[in-house]
């Protein structure tokens, strides 16, 4: 049942390429609500790894280098910036090499029991919370009280990556790019631990033919009609930090 008093978490799963971060972080400024991007935090693992060396399927020894340093967002910017020790990492989480090492990375056991540990720590402390990633309706908080199923077409997907890329002066080939991104969406979804999957009462929403405003206009009809009253009210427990 929901009530003020529980906490009002969205969960937003999906592919890559379906515009979850930017449609998680709009629907949480619409809403009032803080974001939280799961994905950057499995991206500075990777970057972790990288910069120390570490094999990328090396579970352990990455969560004990994580479990060495801080991670943690700034949550006075928005979207929060990410903070790796001490360095804001948000610049560096999104290079080719960070995008290519971190499949591997995401699909280790001891890196993902950590992960989850510290979203559901975050969760405690922000407990207004929009969170997107690949797990976070079926594994993190199955009993969030609205979880949303982010999908599109794989050539749509790649389609809007080499928009993004050629935007920003690349050279893109459609073939390639659709092809590398069958192949996440493969080992995201048969990972052993936390794959890929819509999560048990996720509402989906198919985004081929939906524009970033048209999916962000949806998902706030949805949450007003599912969640009404409970947005309004401000807990005691999200003001205090
Ligand atoms: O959403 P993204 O592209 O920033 O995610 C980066 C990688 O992290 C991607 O390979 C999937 C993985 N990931 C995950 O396994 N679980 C999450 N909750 C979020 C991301």
């Amino acid at each position: 049942m929901n009530s003020p008093t529980n906490p009002l978490i969205i969960t937003i799963d999906g592919p890559a390429g379906t515009g979850k971060s930017s449609v998680a972080h709009m629907l949480a400024v619409r809403l009032g609500l803080e974001f939280l991007d799961t994905g950057a935090m499995y991206r500075a693992a990777a970057l972790l790894a990288i910069e120390h060396s570490i094999p990328i399927d090396d579970g352990e020894g990455i969560a004990a280098a994580l479990a060495a340093t801080t991670l943690v967002f700034d949550w006075k910017s928005s979207p929060p910036k990410l903070l790796l020790g001490r360095r804001d990492v948000t610049p560096f989480i999104r290079s080719a090499e960070v995008t290519e090492a971190v499949s591997p990375v995401s699909a280790c056991s001891d890196v993902r029991r950590e992960m989850v540990r510290r979203q559901r720590e975050i969760a405690n402390a922000h407990p207004r919370l929009v969170t997107e990633g690949r797990d976070q309706g079926s594994v993190v908080f199955p009993d969030a009280p609205l979880r949303i199923y982010l999908e599109a077409d794989p050539r749509v997907r790649a389609q809007r990556r080499v928009a993004q890329l050629r935007a920003a002066g690349h050279v893109a080939d459609e073939a390639s790019i659709l092809r590398a991104i069958q192949h996440r969406d493969h080992v995201d979804s048969t990972r052993a631990v936390g794959p890929l999957r819509v999560p048990d009462g996720a509402t989906r929403v198919d985004t081929s033919n939906l524009d970033l405003e048209a999916v962000v206009n949806t998902l706030e009809i949805l949450a007003r009609e599912r969640l009404g009253p409970w947005l309004s009210i401000t807990t005691t427990a999200s003001v205090q930090r």
